[in-house]
């Protein structure tokens, strides 16, 4: 995924070069405004799970759908609603999983534009809910809530007794609710469909059974069927005492009971959800070995799941300081003030090895002094690099992730780095004893903002932070308010196209890794014991719990450092010397140089290894090794390459006007020259758009992202427009060749050269125009009877 994001944003990198700043920062007020409205419409936000209501979809959503509806009729100004909104929140994220026969919607009755919808269902007070059956007609006015309970549990009880009363046709993806017999299950063993079957025994009055039915909906290979107690047949044949309790059938034809800490409904879903075999529908089953090397040539590392890893984190803030910061030319006002506070978070709480604290060191401090209101990526990269060669100061180059490797290479990696860095410096900051509790997470939302790749991800992320980020008064509630919004993240995208099979999206940290972390409720829901969590996590996420397993060493990272500062000085000759070579006349450059030789470091990069791939992910293209000035803005320099022969060509040719150009050889160079560099620009084109598409089809797209793709789609377009009508390649050069022309012609000579091109164009011109009327008058006088 990280991919995808992150070539988004080099993508708006790239169009920041080529157009003038004001229409960069015209569109992100444009973006703000979008967000800032879609934050304010009513009480819920695309965050939320809740399907926001409007003129323009209520039919689509409650006519005919294949689901039930729950709809809440509200006025965002009236108290009652504000008070409930939390409540109807909890509840949407509680039954998640039921949205395929049961989903939650919303609409907001104080908007003028809804009046007309809320009148039609006869809303008067607010709030009111509604219980709307799948392939309801568009008279149905809905079941109203009688008396509106305010705890999730009671409202999801409502529910499942609504949806046993559901008439026909039942939603397709609901399974059935009533209690089983015998009976049933002998039909259901003997046919043996099914890999996994789950009894939960219980009273008449339970409701577990239905709710951990409903919450494995979605999932595939297991049946779940709920058994009253006064089923006495089975429950005496399995020796049942206790209600609730759940037994499995094995395929070896017995019954064994569930183990678990507690009979309650979220202990059940979770062990039945991570049984072996069962899958969400439509993600395929789990490989077991080696999942990655179908894909690529990397080999699987082999890791601990309960435990984070210094490679991980060193690949992130790879990542992230030379390939996502990089798609920042410049950077500015709140940006640069949201860097500061990421840098500064790093140097003091990130627990890294010698050599890359020194360097985030020198980098926080470097940043410290700089006291214009910009920086540029260039300039930071050069600390990144460390130009100065200051002893023992690294960030090692590439990344190599181990415990957020995923099975598919768009899966995993970068994002899981990020919140793994995140956790860890919460964590950090506490035992540091720092002196602002808020400090790390006020340096996360100001890197999500203003950096983060994944843009739907930081609208997400800013929408949890403004509702609650203001409550956290401690560094424990630091700790805890991430994971806990980790956890409202993982909830929403369980079973999103961006969850990786091998890795199911859980509320973490599950029983089997953290079993003193669970408890129930008084009424038997589920509850956190906060205290256990925090517990756990300060042990899972501390300095000394980190494996440094997959390291490079130190000594290997100083080295390539050394050697990668020698190639750029390397280059830096190298370029001066062509520039030199090009001042023979004779060897005029051809203009086509630079983008030839792109095309064949793109082959080389094809058969690159796992760190180029990653640069690449940025949409960042590895750096050529060999005409670079500058490699450190990697693949930005490369495409100014193209762009603008180096400005020294530029100079050395004006020195040269002696020289006495051969006119035929010119011209036949320029001509030929033109051929080709049409030609590869149409290559570098077809290719750039095929880039894309790969890009879009091989990402797992998650929520509403098709302005994500079409905004993309737009930016291809314009590139290829300003390629073709100058805005980019062309201009520059023309520029270039328009000095050249200059040399050993007298102006007089070049004016006269103009002139008759002029006449000989307006010649062409007049032929054409008398021709087209002559043309004209024939076809008129056909015409004619
Ligand atoms: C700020 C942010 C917002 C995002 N928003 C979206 C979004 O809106 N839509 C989307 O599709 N993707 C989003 N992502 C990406 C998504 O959250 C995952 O990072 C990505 O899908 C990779 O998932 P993963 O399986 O590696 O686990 P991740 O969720 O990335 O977790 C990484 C590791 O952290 C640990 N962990 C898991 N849960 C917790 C927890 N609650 N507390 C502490 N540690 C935990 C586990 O060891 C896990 O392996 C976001 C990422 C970030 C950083
Ligand atoms: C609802 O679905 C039925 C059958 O699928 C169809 O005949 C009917 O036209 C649909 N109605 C609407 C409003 O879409
Ligand atoms: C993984 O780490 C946990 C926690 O440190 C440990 O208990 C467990 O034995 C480890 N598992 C393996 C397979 O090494």
């Amino acid at each position: 995924m990280a991919r995808r994001y992150n070539r988004a944003a080099s993508g708006l990198s790239e169009q920041l070069k080529k157009y003038p700043r004001h229409v960069a920062g015209l569109r992100l007020t444009l973006w703000l405004l979008l967000l800032s409205s879609a934050a304010e419409a009513g009480l819920y936000t695309g965050s939320d799970q809740i399907v926001a209501l409007s003129p323009d979809n209520v039919k689509s959503v409650l006519v005919n759908s294949s689901s039930a509806m729950v709809v809440e009729f509200y006025a965002s100004w009236c108290g009652h609603c504000i008070s409930f909104s939390p409540t109807y929140k909890r509840l949407a994220r509680d039954i998640k999983e039921w949205k395929p026969a049961v989903d939650l919607a919303a609409i907001d009755c104080a908007d003028e534009n809804n009046r007309k919808v809320c009148v039609s269902f006869g809303i008067r007070g607010y709030p009111t809910l509604k219980f709307f059956n799948a392939y309801s007609r568009e008279d149905s006015a809905g079941q109203t809530f009688q008396g509106l309970p305010h705890d999730v549990q009671a409202l999801r009880h409502h529910i499942i007794d609504l949806m046993e009363k559901h008439q026909d046709p039942w939603p397709p993806a609901c399974p059935p609710l009533e209690p089983t017999s015998q009976a049933e299950i002998d039909i259901l063993v003997e046919t043996n469909s099914i890999r996994h079957l789950a009894l939960i025994f219980e009273d008449a009055t339970s409701y577990i059974g239905r709710e951990v039915i409903l919450d494995l909906l979605q999932f595939e290979n297991i049946a779940v069927r709920r058994v009253l107690s006064t089923e006495e047949e089975l429950v005496t044949k399995l020796g049942v005492t206790e209600f609730p309790s759940c037994y499995l059938y094995s395929p070896g034809g017995n019954f064994t009971r569930l183990k678990i800490n507690f009979e309650a409904r979220a202990f059940y879903s979770y062990a039945l959800q991570g049984l072996p075999g069962v899958v969400r529908s439509g993600k395929s089953t789990p490989a077991t070995t080696n999942p990655i090397s179908k894909h690529t040539e990397d080999l699987w590392r082999h890791f601990n799941r309960s435990r984070v890893y210094m490679a991980d984190l060193e690949s992130t803030l790879h990542y992230s300081l030379r390939v996502e910061l990089a798609s920042h030319p410049v950077i500015a006002g709140e940006a640069l003030t949201s860097l500061r506070k990421y840098i500064s978070v790093l140097a003091k709480y990130f627990p890294g090895r010698p050599i890359l604290m020194n360097l985030l060191k020198s980098l926080s401090s470097w940043l410290q002094d700089q006291t214009g209101d910009q920086v540029s990526y260039q300039a930071l990269s050069e600390i990144l690099e460390n130009s100065a060669q200051a002893p023992d100061t690294a960030l090692p180059e590439g990344v190599r992730w181990v415990g957020c490797q995923g099975s598919q290479p768009h899966l995993r990696r970068y994002p899981c780095g990020v919140w793994t860095l995140f956790h860890l410096l919460t964590v950090q900051a506490k035992k540091s004893g720092g002196s602002d509790p808020k400090e790390v997470l006020s340096a996360m939302t100001g890197y999500v903002h203003n950096f983060f790749g994944c843009r739907p991800c930081a609208e997400h992320f800013e929408n949890m932070a403004k509702e609650s980020l203001m409550e956290v008064k401690s560094f424990s509630e630091a700790i805890l308010w991430l994971w806990s919004r980790h956890n409202h993240v993982n909830n929403r995208i369980a079973g999103a196209l961006s969850e990786d099979p091998n890795f199911p999206k859980v509320q973490w940290p599950p029983p089997d890794l953290c079993p003193a972390c669970h408890t129930v409720k008084d009424n038997g829901d589920h509850k956190w014991n906060n205290q256990q969590v925090l517990l756990f996590l300060q042990n899972f996420y501390s300095a000394e719990q980190i494996l440094t397993d997959y390291l490079e060493d130190e000594s290997e990272v100083l080295a390539k450092q050394k050697v990668k500062l020698q190639q750029i000085l390397e280059a830096q000759k190298r370029v001066g010397r062509e520039a030199r070579e090009i001042t023979s006349p004779h060897n005029l450059p051809p203009p086509t140089q630079a983008v030839v030789e792109e095309e064949e470091e793109e082959e080389d990069e094809a058969v690159g290894d796992e760190e180029e791939e990653a640069v690449r992910d940025g949409g960042a293209a590895a750096g050529g090794k060999t005409f670079e000035p500058t490699p450190w803005a990697r693949g930005e320099t490369k495409r100014q390459n193209i762009r603008r022969p180096p400005s020294i060509v530029g100079k050395k040719m004006r020195d040269a006007q002696e020289d006495i150009v051969d006119l035929d050889s010119f011209v036949n160079q320029h001509h030929k020259a033109k051929a080709v560099q049409v030609a590869t620009s149409s290559r570098v084109k077809q290719r750039t758009l095929q880039r894309n598409r790969e890009e879009r089809d091989g990402l797992g797209l998650v929520g509403p992202e098709p302005e994500f793709g079409s905004d993309e789609a737009m930016r291809v377009q314009k590139r290829e427009l300003s390629a073709r009508f100058g805005g980019g390649a062309g201009s520059g050069r023309r520029g270039s060749w328009m000095s050249m022309l200059s040399i050993g012609f007298s102006k007089v000579d070049v004016s006269l050269c103009v002139i008759l091109y002029v006449l000989s164009s307006m010649c062409l011109l007049a032929m054409y125009l008398f021709f087209k009327t002559r043309l004209r008058l024939r076809r008129v006088k056909v015409s004619l009877p």
